[in-house]
């Protein structure tokens, strides 16, 4: 069953009944001022961090779903009894004769139709700018005028979401507002400490406000029936402490046929530390830059011409890589709603994460390096400075704070650090935007540990260092000692908490001298294999011989100890016991060290990577994705951590974890198995699984963390969307695996690993400045395999295209066969 359709012309995906699943939320802005928004209008806005600059308040997991948004109702002002509905179905959920929402990029528009009155409502956040329109377009289709009555409201959060949705004995004091001249001003705390306010102002005349959410709503109503829109007109209340709001009336009158449209604007501003006030020495807000600006859109011409500019920017986004290949699911995902969703994991990392609370963590290292993979083409410059901010939140031990806040970039102490997976994933991100730009000078730039002035070294130090981290921490076994989690979060080896409500991440009660992960063993291997190159051009033949020899160590390390006989181990715990293997009574396979230790390039060449995908195949392998392990854990293992404590088949026990699958796909890609890294991409394809929505219940457009597995009772179900990074993991599998067009140090390597049946399939891509027009043919039919590459018409030796920054056009075919 489906709840709407793909739009693949206008890139949008076209909700068409309100009562979604789940609210089905999309992504706003690309710069400082952000929004996420549901199908009916739900969803907050913040500057730069979802956490402690928060303009509106959210309410996801209420009762009923999706409380709070940008809201509008449209008021009959004719009719006999008061008769009200919002035009985005919440929240009065008013039933309507027609109802559409698209979510596009960036963008979202959402139209109705309620006796004869049409309304049209396009949610985007300009280019450059700190502020949101609404841009209301109303038509009357009834043969007659109308007299109509448009409110407009949010719920302002008092900035630190957290702190707004526990700290009460502060909060209900501390609220303010201004209103001159038709614009709200939300102005909490704006004394010494904070020089920013939001605001909300529209393009007419107001008839009247409210600012206090009693005054609008009714101590005992909710957005669903504002009393003061029942009685149609708002009492111009100020709030003092309690829940500010900003709530607009105004009224309008429509001939039969006329058109009209109100812009609405939620911004937020910024006065230098001298101009905060005006007249200074009072405490009225100085608001002399900003009023140029609300002047500026509240004209429609300025609008449309911001929506233009904003579309022109996504088309260019779009078009750095489109593929068509015989496969519409695979056309839509890389062409529109992958990349999507990769700038909304760039943007927000896990930080608005998720993004149904935005309270919950920061920019995760671990996360935020993982999601540049898939970015490093789309936007290199903001690639490049993510990658130096990351490094600065790595310690002087080679290990990284876990996570940090983007407003003050710092690390978040409350997590700390000692995830000993998480600073090889800054060498892993840094390979790979070289591979995308060729940009080596990035490895001399100076980049503090933990931020501190003066501790500056290159950021080949800091990737150095990331490498040592691993080796300077090897157990008995000579793999790399897990500390408190690796990738996998919830394998928490040293923690035995036996106590309820303790922080499976930070509790760490074992020394960690004992046990040791596999998956980290292999991450050092892929990830110094790029270090080898790396170093010997830095440093010459020495140093990439060290990184070799290391790897030589760690391969037999794999090989002594963390294979399992016909699979690869997951782990050893504090006892010595090993994790994922068969003579564990449950949690026998693991789906993470199969792809970790295949893309390792472990057992390609003995058969023991064939085997591993095999048990995958036979193990974990469902219709609705890959399973994390198998069989889940039934009981709570002290020695395993939170990974036990979650029903079996959900989360961390034994769903279908997407971010994992797409490195079963690249094995699988790497083994030349086409057909097989195709299915497994399918299965868990948005698109693909669009008909199912009614089992799947997320987004249809966009990846979810996970899928519940085989043993949940809800086998198929999707949860927390959006933010994963299932998104640039997959992008990868995609492009650079099946499609196989890899950027690598020295150039592109075309090197296809697609489904026989395929004729062949195109690519338009951007590469180091140089268009390319890749082509490629599959006479024969194979899944892999490259007979020759032509470059404009003249065959090149090999596959690999080594292209000058020429900023020229290429036309390349590539034919796979003999
Ligand atoms: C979740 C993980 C998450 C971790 C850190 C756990 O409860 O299962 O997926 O990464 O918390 O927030
Ligand atoms: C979500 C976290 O954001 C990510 O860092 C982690 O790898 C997965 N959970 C698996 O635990």
């Amino acid at each position: 069953m489906r709840y709407g359709y793909f739009d693949d012309e206008h890139r949008e995906y076209v909700v068409t009944r309100p009562d979604t699943p789940l609210p089905w939320i999309n992504f706003l802005g690309c710069e400082d001022y952000f929004g996420i928004i549901s199908n009916t209008a739900g969803g907050y806005s913040f500057f730069k961090d979802a956490r402690l600059r928060r303009l509106t308040r959210y309410r996801y997991n209420n009762a009923p779903l999706d409380v709070g948004g940008r809201y509008i109702y449209l008021r009959d002002d004719d009719a006999p009894s008061p008769s009200y509905w919002s035009p985005t179905w919440q929240p009065t959920r008013t039933p309507l004769d027609e109802y559409e929402c698209r979510h596009g990029m960036g963008y979202t528009t959402i139209q109705s139709v309620v006796r004869g009155i049409k309304a049209h409502i396009r949610y985007f956040i300009p280019l450059g700018e700190s502020l949101e329109i609404w841009e209301l377009t109303l038509t009357n289709q009834r043969p007659q005028e109308t007299n109509l009555s448009i409110f407009a409201s949010v719920e302002f959060c008092l900035w630190d979401a957290m702190d707004d949705a526990t700290n009460f004995q502060r909060n209900y004091s501390v609220g303010e507002v201004e209103v001159q001249e038709g614009v709200i001003y939300h102005k909490t705390e704006y004394r010494e400490r904070r020089n920013h306010f939001a605001y909300f102002t529209c393009s007419e005349q107001l008839i009247g406000f409210d600012t206090d959410r009693e005054a609008f709503l009714g101590a005992y109503h909710g957005f669903d029936a504002p009393v003061a829109v029942e009685r149609g007109t708002l009492s111009n209340s100020i709030a003092h402490g309690w829940q500010p709001v900003g709530a607009q009336h105004i009224r309008t009158h429509l001939q039969a046929g006329e058109v009209k449209s109100i812009i609405f604007l939620l911004g937020y501003h910024e006065n230098p530390v001298g101009h905060k006030f005006d007249p200074s020495g009072t405490q009225t807000i100085d608001k002399r830059t900003l009023l140029p600006l609300i002047r500026r859109y509240r004209q429609l011409v300025e609008v449309q011409a911001a929506f233009e500019k904003h579309q022109v920017y996504w088309s260019g986004l779009l078009d750095k890589l489109q593929v068509h290949t015989p496969d519409v699911h695979t056309n839509r995902m890389v062409n529109i709603w992958n990349v999507c969703q990769l700038m909304a994991t760039f943007n927000f990392s896990r930080s608005a994460s998720y993004f149904e609370s935005g309270i919950g963590r920061g920019m995760g290292f671990r996360d935020s390096n993982q999601d540049l993979l898939g970015f490093v083409h789309l936007l290199p410059e903001q690639a490049r400075s993510r990658i130096l901010d990351l490094a600065a939140t790595q310690l002087p031990t080679g290990g990284a704070y876990h996570q940090y806040q983007p407003l003050t970039k710092r690390g978040n102490n409350e997590i700390g650090s000692g995830f000993n997976d998480d600073p090889l994933w800054l060498v892993f991100a840094v390979a790979a935007y070289i591979k995308e730009t060729g940009d080596w000078d990035i490895l001399d730039e100076l980049v503090p540990y933990d931020n501190a002035p003066g501790s500056e070294e290159s950021l080949y130090g800091h990737l150095q260092r990331s490498l040592r981290y691993t080796l300077e921490r090897l157990g008995p076994h000579n793999l790399p000692l897990i500390g408190r989690a690796d990738w996998n979060d919830c394998l928490n080896l040293n923690c035995f908490s036996d106590t309820p409500g303790q922080s499976f991440q930070t509790t760490t009660i074992k020394d960690g001298k004992v046990a040791e992960s596999v998956f980290i063993a292999a991450l050092f291997i892929l990830v110094a294999r790029d270090m080898v190159q790396i170093a010997l051009k830095r440093e010459g033949d020495r140093a990439a011989q060290n990184y070799l020899h290391a790897i030589e160590q760690m391969e037999n390390a794999i090989w002594q100890a963390g294979w399992d006989g016909a699979w690869f181990r997951r782990a050893y715990d504090d006892l010595g016991q090993p994790v994922g293997s068969q003579e564990c009574r449950e949690g026998q396979i693991y789906i993470e060290p199969q792809g970790m230790c295949v893309m390792a390039g472990l057992g390609l060449a003995d058969g023991n990577a064939r085997r591993a995908l095999d048990a995958v195949a036979e193990r974990l392998a469902t219709p609705h994705g890959i399973l994390l392990h198998q069989p889940g854990y039934t009981h709570y293992y002290l020695n395993l951590g939170e990974i036990s404590s979650y029903p079996p088949g959900y989360k961390e026990n034994g769903s279908v974890f997407c971010h994992t699958n797409p490195w079963i796909m690249i094995a699988e890609a790497m083994l030349g198995n086409g057909s097989a890294a195709y299915d497994y991409y399918l299965r868990i394809n948005p698109s693909k699984r669009e008909e199912i929505s009614e089992v799947h219940r997320c987004e249809p457009y966009v990846y979810a963390q996970m899928i519940a597995g085989r043993e949940a009772s809800t086998f198929g179900e999707a949860k927390n969307s959006w933010l994963t990074g299932t998104a640039a993991w997959n992008y990868l599998a995609i492009t650079q695996w099946i499609l196989g067009v890899r950027p690598e140090f020295a150039g592109l390597n075309l090197d296809p690993c697609i489904p026989q049946d395929w004729d062949g399939y195109s690519m338009q891509r951007t590469y180091r400045g140089n268009r390319l027009n890749i082509t490629v043919h599959n006479p024969h039919h194979v899944s892999r395999g490259v007979a020759k590459v032509e470059v404009d018409g003249r065959q090149i030796e090999g596959n690999m295209l080594v292209l000058e920054r020429s900023g020229g056009t290429y036309s390349v075919d590539v034919w796979l066969g003999r």
